[in-house]
């Protein structure tokens, strides 16, 4: 398990987050609201279902999950970032979690939507198919979809293309490259679909192969 991105760095960022994910320009927010938009559709929730947002931050996915009539658990390991999504969310469930933790005892086991923005690329290729399979095998209802909106390019080509394009403003973390994210999931029993949704995000829509 790596440990390069700590809570402490979320604590300090959280204050500060949506003014500057809202502004949506340039790298890594380009498209931020049409990523959110888009996992909701593509997860095409009911009102009622139960929703577990991984990273929930300030809570801006989850906001637009609840006003579908969902209701809301949310996991982060920052304590800031949850103070702001409890006043935005004020019924949602939310608990102080590692992600790569087990869920809360007082959580429930199963999901009918489990959804993240912008925080799986945080963790390695590997760290990220494990964990999207034991969610799967876990804690998602029998037929249904884990939906992941997060920095991602078609391939290594493209992240370069945009790397040389921002220079200084550029953090190299575990962005996800769709091709090879793609055949990892494949050999993991997952099946993924792939919408590269702006210059430097795009979402994945995953089920049991
Ligand atoms: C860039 S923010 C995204 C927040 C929100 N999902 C959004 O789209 O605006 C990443 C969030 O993931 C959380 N996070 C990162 N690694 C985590 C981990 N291992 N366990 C729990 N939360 C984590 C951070 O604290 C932060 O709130």
């Amino acid at each position: 398990m790596n440990n390069l991105f700590p809570p402490s760095e979320f604590d300090d960022w959280a204050a500060g987050y949506d003014r500057d994910a809202l502004d949506e320009h340039g790298f890594p927010f380009d498209g931020y609201s049409t990523v959110l938009r888009t996992i909701v559709q593509l997860t095409a929730p009911r009102p009622q279902g139960s929703i577990l947002d991984l990273g929930i931050g300030t809570g801006n996915l989850a906001l637009l999950f609840s006003e579908k009539g969902c209701h809301v658990w949310g996991l982060d390991f920052s304590i800031e970032m949850l103070k702001l999504a409890q006043v935005k969310l004020p019924d949602a469930n939310l608990a102080l979690n590692d992600l790569r933790a087990a869920l809360p005892p007082e959580f429930p086991r199963l999901y009918d939507y489990i959804v993240s923005a912008y925080t799986f690329h945080h963790f390695p290729l590997e760290e990220k198919v494990d964990l999207i399979r034991f969610l799967m095998e876990n804690h998602l209802r029998p037929n249904c979809s884990i939906v992941i909106g997060d920095i991602a390019f078609q391939d290594a080509a493209a992240e370069g293309d945009l790397r040389r394009r921002f220079g200084g403003e550029w953090e190299q973390e575990y962005y996800w490259l769709a091709d090879e994210s793609l055949s990892a999931l494949t050999a993991a029993g997952i099946s993924a679909i792939y919408t590269q949704v702006s210059s430097c995000a795009g979402v994945f829509q995953l089920t049991k192969i």
